[in-house]
């Protein structure tokens, strides 16, 4: 753009905010700069545009109603976590996890590159809060971007819209998100269905509190509200002002006598977090109600009266497709029957979506499908070449408004009083179904240690563990050591106000038995383990003391149909030595690699639990 109006609504009255607008226009030279009123009548006329430019299918009004499929290019399919910055001034404060490079250097690199980037394209003004409008706990952001599938992907995933102006006020706060796909048009070049570049940064950078994301047009490296700005900028404003910015799902456990319990659960990415949000309690649970709060993130302020409350900062779901099924996951499946857009599944020939896991609803494999690079697809294909459907971090971008078992208190400025956290890593063996830390410091110990095992198609080595701290490895947007200390410090905070520190829960729904098999049913029977931690909090069930927190006794589990057996139990429950003097070897190789700040009571800690296993 050469001149430099860029025609603000008369609503934005934010002289900041304008002001970055112009600096960034002139930096990034659109053709045009369009502010989004996040009207259903915008999404619309976006989401038709990209149907036009090739980027959005319509799918079966019949089958999917006012759903559509884009499929991205094969390159930017997921979060580019080694093209992440943590761009702090001293390279400590981002800790050996995080990738960093001085402010002033990458604000260099960055400069030629957004020189010009959106040219021949518009950009974008996508005014969103994280969290409840107005809410003391939300924050407010903008997003700038040149990718209309971003705009339309804000609207389902954050309040979007030009109420945010009126929280925002003429001299509000905002973060600042700059993005693009870094693919301007000469004049006269034709688009691409979706533009990107080989090249790519999503760099933050915490002290000044601003998103800077080039190259990719996906998921959490484009939709800035996410993963950048509600963990990685966020846990920087919380450790600051003293909050928790936390990669949880939140649920609600009502009991049958009507009594309501909130639970926050840190899971890695692809852990079920999606499925365990949204549970259905199996036969036997009948009275007992799970709702969905949020799948994701939580945002958990301390609060006066005592209470850790906490609000989802999101307002939709950006979930993994592949594996979600009626019998995984039902409530997620009814929550996409409409208004749903979709990124990389595969198209059936009557123009609805499919991808693995949905065989297993009854239907068996479809007979042809185009599959998300647009080829196609048998199962006859499949068997030949293994060649996936839909891609494994295909996805499904969906109102929180759709979901059957949303919370009512899911949009509640004041958020919900959380009465437990719970941690859990993918561990074939070590780490047992279920313990209760015994005070908050074993609590953050079993957070701080918490890992995953890599599949062999991931990594190339099958059951290496990789080590995701409170499942923020991707996401702390700081010295993870100086996080940790962040949580000891909350305990502190909160006895000031006299109250009760919500409980600490370990569990790994993925033991394998000697034949490799899972032995943990998983899904809606994760309710068994559920009800324990209520039971716990209501002093119901006693428990038994192990090295790694207190257990559930087999007979303080509800059983009723599932034929479990006691050997089983063992087999999900027990505490091996051998194995646990292994783990407490890979847990001083963790400590090692974060030792600069690292919290001694961690090593206090440890000691005390090796005691323990030794006795
Ligand atoms: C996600 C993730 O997409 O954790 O939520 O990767
Ligand atoms: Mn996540």
């Amino acid at each position: 753009m050469s001149n430099l109006n860029i025609n603000a609504p008369s609503h934005v009255k934010n002289a900041k905010l304008i002001a970055w607008v112009a600096e960034m226009a002139a930096l990034t030279k659109p053709d045009s700069i369009y502010w989004c009123d996040g009207s259903d009548e915008e999404y619309a006329r976006l989401c038709q545009q990209l149907i036009d430019a090739g980027t959005f299918k319509k799918l079966n009004p019949a089958k999917r109603p006012n759903s559509f499929l884009a499929c991205s290019d094969p390159t930017d399919v997921a979060r580019v976590e080694d093209r992440t910055y943590i761009c702090s001034e001293h390279k400590e404060n981002a800790g050996p996890t995080n990738n960093w490079m001085a402010p002033s250097e990458m604000r260099a690199t960055l400069q030629p590159l957004f020189d010009g980037c959106m040219k021949g394209r518009t950009m974008y003004v996508v005014p969103f809060s994280m969290g409840p409008l107005g809410s003391h706990i939300s924050h407010i952001g903008i997003e700038l971007t040149d990718s209309p599938y971003v705009a339309v992907n804000q609207k389902i995933m954050t309040r979007m819209g030009k109420a945010v102006y009126d929280v925002l006020g003429a001299d509000g706060a905002f973060v600042p998100c700059m993005h693009t796909v870094g693919a301007p048009l000469a004049a006269g070049q034709p688009d691409v269905p979706w533009p990107c570049n080989t090249t790519k940064y999503i760099v933050h950078f915490p002290e000044t509190r601003e998103i800077w994301s080039y190259g990719s047009g996906y998921g959490g490296n484009a939709l800035l509200g996410k993963k950048c700005f509600a963990l990685r900028i966020a846990s920087n404003m919380g450790r600051d002002q003293g909050w928790l910015a936390e990669h949880m799902l939140i649920l609600g456990v009502t009991n049958p006598q009507g009594k309501k319990y909130h639970v926050a659960a840190a899971f890695p990415s692809a852990c079920g977090k999606t499925n365990f949000s949204m549970l259905v309690p199996p036969a036997g649970f009948e009275g007992w109600k799970v709702t969905t709060i949020g799948d994701d993130i939580a945002w958990i302020k301390p609060h006066a009266d005592g209470k850790m409350y906490a609000i989802n900062p999101e307002a939709g779901y950006f979930g993994v497709a592949p594996g979600t099924n009626f019998h995984t996951n039902p409530n997620c499946m009814a929550s996409l029957d409409k208004n749903v857009i979709f990124t990389n599944v595969a198209l059936t020939d009557d123009g609805d979506v499919w991808w693995e896991g949905m065989e297993q609803d009854g239907g068996g494999l479809p007979a042809h499908l185009i599959d998300w690079q647009g080829k196609d697809w048998t199962p006859e294909i499949a068997k030949a070449t293994g060649a996936k459907a839909a891609h494994p971090n295909s996805r499904f971008t969906v109102a929180a408004g759709n979901n059957p078992a949303l919370d009512a208190e899911w949009d509640n400025p004041a958020g919900v009083a959380i009465d437990a956290f719970i941690f859990g890593g993918r561990r074939s063996t070590t780490v047992p179904l279920v313990t209760e830390a015994r005070n908050w410091m074993e609590g953050v110990y079993m957070a701080a240690t918490m890992g995953s095992e890599t599949t062999a198609a991931a990594a190339g080595q099958m059951g290496v563990v990789r080590r995701d701290p409170f499942a923020m490895l991707p996401f702390c947007g700081y010295n993870m050591s100086d996080y940790f200390q962040h949580w000891l410090d909350m305990e502190h905070k909160l006895e000031e106000h006299g109250h009760t520190l919500p409980k600490i829960f370990c569990v790994n729904w993925f033991r394998k038995n000697e034949a490799g098999k899972f032995v943990w049913p998983g899904y809606g029977d994760n309710m068994r383990v559920l009800k324990w931690m209520i039971d716990r909090l209501e002093g119901k069930a006693q428990g038994v003391e192990t090295m790694f927190g207190i257990a559930p006794l087999f007979d303080e589990l509800t059983w009723t149909g599932l034929p479990f057996s006691m050997e089983q139990f063992d087999t999900v429950t027990s505490i091996d030595k051998a194995s646990w003097t292994e783990e407490f070897k890979l847990h001083a190789a963790h400590f090692e690699q974060l030792s600069y700040h690292l919290p001694k009571e961690l090593i206090e800690t440890k000691a005390t639990l090796e005691q323990r296993l030794k006795a």
